[in-house]
């Protein structure tokens, strides 16, 4: 019986060692999160085996994204003046945010009241910024000049969301109209 127990104790102190010093990891469970492959954002398909580099299909719309297909060219101004509507309701609640947005991104150049006299204007940093009633201008143009910009005018499509472009677009209207009267 002794000799069961020594045999049984050495037993037990010989599996101990072997398995504490057995620290190498023979199978990973999924290595990549411990040994990470620094893929380039514009990497070709197949230089390496990952899936996970690959660039969208061609047409693919990313999500919270509306395509635009208007093209940047004349052409593709008086098409969107001619076709482009609103999907937004005139309401308060989009004429506030609308307010709000185009304090941030537009006062700069075009002044608070659409006048042409923002703070760049004042401070002639910036030329031929126009007073929003001597434009002949729609809800459609406006969207395409912020989706595109126009001549010295930036895009400012990335700036803004999808609704806060229709947002900036109604109260662009609602300066316009003031300035007319
Ligand atoms: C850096 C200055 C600057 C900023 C910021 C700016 N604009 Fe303009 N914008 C201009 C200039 C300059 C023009 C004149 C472009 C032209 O017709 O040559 C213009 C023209 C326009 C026109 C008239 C285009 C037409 O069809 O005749 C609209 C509408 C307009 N801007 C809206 C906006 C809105 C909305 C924003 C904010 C999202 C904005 N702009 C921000 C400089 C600016």
């Amino acid at each position: 019986m002794r000799k069961y127990l020594k045999f049984s104790i050495a037993f037990l102190v010989l599996a101990s060692v072997v398995a504490c010093s057995k620290r190498e990891r023979k199978a990973q469970y999924m290595p990549d999160m411990y040994v990470s492959v620094p893929y380039d954002a514009d990497m070709e398909k197949g230089t390496t085996n990952a899936s996970a580099n690959l660039k969208p299909v061609a047409g693919s719309i990313a999500r919270g994204q509306v395509p635009y297909d208007y093209a940047d060219t004349n052409d593709g101004y008086e098409k969107a003046k001619a076709e482009l509507k609103s999907p937004l309701a005139k309401n308060e609640a989009n004429l506030e945010n609308g307010k709000k947005m185009y304090g941030i991104y537009c006062a700069t150049c075009h002044g608070k009241k659409g006048d042409g006299n923002g703070v760049l204007a004042q401070r002639e940093k910036f030329n031929g910024i126009p007073n929003y009633k001597d434009r002949d201008i729609n809800e459609g143009s406006i969207y395409h000049v912020i989706m595109h910009g126009k001549n010295l005018m930036g895009s400012h499509a990335g700036q803004l969301t999808n609704k806060e472009r229709w947002q900036v677009v109604q109260y662009v209207e609602q300066l316009r109209n003031d300035l007319l009267k």
